[in-house]
């Protein structure tokens, strides 16, 4: 049960499917070019969409808009450094921002970003800052069905022999949770022997935290030795392991806008605050207004509330439940802020040519108003001269991210129905072909037709 009750209402548009069939025709069937008044669930990303509580509506007047040392940033940084133990910590208005300073500050051109899986804004800025970005997720992840609990880990191996061959590591970053895969927890086992590496080798050990509560939640239920923890000092000691963060706030501290860049090392903290007054905005608000601020603080300690991740917890395995038993494929075990399906297994007709991610995103917009995100070979995909895709994604997969404090059961109940619906014909599902895109990010601008 969820530990909150409803304040604010909003009404969702409900469209019919004529309606929706002429603007996803219109959108170029791309969900990314949808208004917000043509969708009625919408599960495109958990970012900067969860419902603010009374509490931080209420910080939010008391935000402090001085420009240089309001009482807004101080709570923001007592909120983190209670949480995380860093020093040194400079607001940005998003995570990605951080990333940049930080990169920016951290690699040699030529260096290595060593992750579990960057997520694509990390591995952006990776690559703007010279650097070349690496996974190494553990090879239980690569099984979509097995139950391992924690199949967001780093494969250590792996990492050591990064660490110990000839090319240079300027960093490695541990994405918790592990967004890129399948939304999967990172174990306290794994995060401390790749810290331990990294000491040994002198290398940065770094969190990438956007959903560090969330896997201190995980923890807590799966990991042997930890189920005694409060997800607070789980969180702690993760962060205890590591010589800094970022941080998008966006998702586990339940604000629309927001991030963090927390540092242990003075001087690198100086050269990222440098980087920080010249492009985000001076070190006591970094991109953000004292309301934002506030609202963080309030939202960094909500967020780590046994109840409310316990209610969150459970509302996504719900979710998973009646999906599965209409007959569709999860990546497995179901992680928190999001399921993702397994659209190359459901719509078995088409070939990874076909998009058959994009192709079950498309569908269920039409047939349902649910709005959600392809992970698959129109994203990661690679295509010839002539359009003829010639290295496929290794998996076909469809994201449905939730809000936070967003949608009742009633709605996910609903999401489970579109998707069973779908999976009573799949074959009725048409393929879909490319028909303009860019090159760079192209599965934000691309249009597509059903073949
Ligand atoms: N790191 C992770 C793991 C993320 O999931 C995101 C954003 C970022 C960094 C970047 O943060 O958006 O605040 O600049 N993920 C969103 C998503 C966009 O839908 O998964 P940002």
């Amino acid at each position: 049960m969820e530990p909150y009750r409803i304040k604010v209402v909003e009404p969702i548009p409900v469209l019919t499917r004529a309606e929706r069939t002429e603007a996803m025709r219109a959108a170029g069937y791309n969900p990314f070019n949808l208004n917000a008044d043509q969708i009625t669930i919408d599960l495109l990303s958990d970012s900067g969409t969860g419902a603010l509580s009374a509490a931080q509506q209420s910080a939010a007047a008391l935000g402090d808009e001085t420009y240089a040392g309001a009482r807004s940033y101080y709570r923001f940084r007592d909120a983190v450094t209670v949480l995380t133990g860093f020093d040194h910590v400079l607001p940005v208005h998003q995570g990605r921002a951080a990333e940049r300073i930080l990169f920016g500050a951290l690699l040699q051109p030529g260096a290595l970003s060593v992750s579990n899986t960057h997520f694509d804004t990390t591995r952006a800025n990776v690559h703007l800052s010279c650097g070349t970005a690496v996974d190494l997720p553990c090879a239980e992840a690569k099984d979509l069905d097995s139950d391992d609990p924690f199949k967001g880990n780093i494969d250590l191996d792996a990492l050591e022999g990064m660490l110990s061959g000839p090319d240079y590591v300027g960093v490695v970053i541990m994405t918790i949770t592990n967004n890129g895969g399948g939304g999967q927890p990172v174990s306290m086992a794994n995060l401390r022997a790749a810290s331990e590496l990294c000491r040994a080798h002198g290398v940065p050990f770094i969190l990438d935290a956007a959903r560090f509560a969330e896997n201190a939640w995980l923890v807590v239920q799966r990991e042997p030795g930890w189920s005694d923890k409060t997800p607070a000092e789980v969180a702690r000691a993760a962060f205890d392991l590591a010589d800094g963060a970022v941080a998008s706030l966006k998702k586990d501290a339940i604000v629309h806008m927001g991030g963090f860049l927390a540092l242990r090392d003075k001087d690198l903290a100086a050269r990222c605050e440098a980087v920080l007054i010249a492009t985000e905005g001076f070190r006591t608000y970094g991109g953000l207004a004292g309301r934002d601020l506030e609202m963080i603080a309030v939202g960094l300690r909500e967020v780590v509330e046994p109840s409310y991740l316990r209610a969150r917890a459970a509302q996504t395995e719900y979710l998973a439940e009646l999906i599965e038993k209409a007959g569709v494929s999860i990546v497995r075990p179901p992680g928190i802020h999001a399921l993702y399906l397994n659209a190359g297994r459901l719509l078995r007709h088409l070939t990874p040519a076909d998009y058959p991610g994009h192709a079950l995103a498309c569908e269920l917009y039409v047939a349902g108003g649910i709005r959600c995100a392809e992970l698959g070979s129109l994203y990661l995909g690679v295509e010839d001269e002539s359009g003829v895709l010639v290295k496929p994604a290794p998996y076909e997969l469809v994201r449905l991210a939730i809000p936070r404090r967003v949608y009742t059961q009633s709605h996910l109940e609903y999401v489970a129905e579109v998707v069973g619906e779908i999976a009573k014909d799949p074959e009725s599902v048409p393929g879909q072909r490319i028909v303009s895109a860019p090159d760079l990010l192209r599965h934000f601008h691309c249009r597509t037709e059903p073949v």
